[in-house]
């Protein structure tokens, strides 16, 4: 029975988290898989904005058992932060199930993110300061902590002595930052202890046992795929695995149960921290995409670069994810101009790429060669079938669908939960 993926096509902030709430209802399960409060998804209900970071979208549905799959990473003090801001307003977190094989972000690699990226100076990333990276480079290290050594203490010490060994020698000797106590950390960590352990279980185990009941499962990544550690434009990118592949050794489901694969796909292309983004506007254009599609950061804040949409990102995507279909987001924003430019290929000294180019530098050298679309005026907000379009909007759609290689099936039209067109059921 159904396994659904959710992933980001471009650099982020596309609409994951409005889509997975529109699917909400629908399914049965949502599981983050990678990543942690990296993340920001805006999702708006009625009169309602939630801006999630940590817990999977899902979570806005009722009767959904949302998931934190052992893909992702996560910072205790924001989980509850998380829930507690959310059970305010009147949400119920109740059934929200962690893996026991998570990593937890521990205070000394929050300090890390942030020392190192001042450490790199011009050649920083740009990263959110969470402590993801360091995080992960634990994981891959063998050295990171995990939310089940929460419930042996004597594990849990050893493995905090043994980390800061080696911690501290990089804070001190490095980045000249006062040594971190063992003991501080522990406690820290053990204050959440009781209050997690009920969330606590064997996710992979109890999403086969709800995949083998027939229940539909959604699972939702955070970033995408040019972040993704594999397939983004590294090293600019984020150090977890965002694209469909993820989806699997991020929840334990294996690939053969995974059915669908919808791509968000944002109408225009936007990108926070540093890197390469070929058709990146520095001009009035990019204020305008900036200022209409309020591209500003979930998490930190930061304005969003802007540029055109890129064709050659969207057939990448389709391919490294296995995309069935595609979300259109934001074409709402896109009204008013004369004319759209999107980007067909790329210039590589010369040479036309109508394909991701092979190496950093070919990217980094990319220049876009720009078809322009007729535009529309009319204000589409409202629509809610494909014949609503202005027939200028609905050729962007189908132009969009040509280059990227997979279908469009959701076309979103505004913020709100039911601004959208559906040409086809997600699930
Ligand atoms: P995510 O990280 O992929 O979940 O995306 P973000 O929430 O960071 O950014 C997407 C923003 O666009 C949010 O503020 C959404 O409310 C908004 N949004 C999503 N779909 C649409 C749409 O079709 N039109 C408009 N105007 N806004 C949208
Ligand atoms: P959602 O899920 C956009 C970017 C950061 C930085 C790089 C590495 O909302 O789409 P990190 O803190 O992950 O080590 O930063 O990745 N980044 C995102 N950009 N949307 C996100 O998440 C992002 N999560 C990380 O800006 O360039
Ligand atoms: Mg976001």
């Amino acid at each position: 029975m159904p396994a659904i993926v959710i992933v980001g096509a471009q650099w982020g902030d596309e609409g994951k988290g409005k889509a997975t709430d529109l699917l909400g209802s629908s399914v049965d399960y949502v599981v983050k898989f990678n990543g942690g409060n990296n993340a920001g998804h805006t999702v708006v209900v009625d009169d309602q904005t939630y801006a999630l970071h940590l817990l999977p979208s899902g979570i806005l549905t009722p009767g959904v058992v949302p998931v934190i799959g052992n893909g992702v990473v996560v910072d205790l003090d924001v989980l509850f932060e998380e829930i507690d801001g959310l059970e305010t307003r009147g949400v119920d977190t109740s059934r929200l199930v962690i893996s026991a094989n998570a990593h937890l972000i521990a205070p000394y690699n929050r300090v890390l993110d942030k020392v190192t990226e001042r450490f790199l100076g011009s050649r920083r990333i740009g990263t959110t300061g969470r402590g993801i990276g360091p995080t992960y480079a634990d994981k891959m290290n063998r050295i990171g902590i995990r939310v089940q050594d929460l419930f042996d203490e004597k594990i849990l010490q050893q493995k905090v002595e043994g980390a800061l060994e080696l911690k501290n020698q990089v804070l001190a000797k490095i980045y000249n930052r006062r040594a971190v106590e063992v003991d501080e950390i522990l406690d820290g960590l053990l204050a959440h202890a009781d209050r997690v352990r009920p969330m606590v279980a064997d996710t992979a185990l109890l999403l086969d046992a709800a995949l083998t009941r027939g229940d539909v499962v959604l699972l939702e990544a955070g970033q995408a795929t040019l972040l993704d550690v594999d397939h983004g434009t590294y090293p600019f990118v984020t150090s977890s695995s965002a694209t469909a592949g993820g989806a699997c050794t991020g929840s334990g489901i294996p690939p053969n149960r995974i059915d669908r694969v919808v791509a968000i796909l944002k109408a225009y292309t936007t990108r926070v921290g540093e890197g390469p983004f070929p058709t990146e506007l520095h001009d009035d254009a990019g204020e305008l995409l900036r200022k209409t599609g309020h591209e500003y950061g979930t998490t930190t804040g930061r304005p969003r670069r802007c540029g055109w949409f890129d064709a050659v990102i969207a057939r990448y995507a389709a391919r490294v994810n296995g995309v069935t279909d595609f979300v259109l987001t934001k074409l709402d924003v896109l009204t008013g101009l004369e004319k759209v430019p999107v980007c067909v290929a790329y210039d590589v000294d010369g040479v036309r790429h109508a394909e991701m180019p092979m190496t950093q530098t070919e990217f980094h050298h990319a220049t876009p060669v720009f078809e322009e679309l007729p535009g529309w005026w009319e204000d589409i907000s409202l629509c809610r079938r494909l014949k609503d379009l202005p027939a200028n909007a609905q050729s962007y759609v189908r132009t969009v669908e040509e280059m990227a290689g997979a279908p469009v099936s959701v076309v979103g039209v505004g913020p709100g939960r039911d601004a959208c067109v559906v040409l086809r059921d997600l699930a």
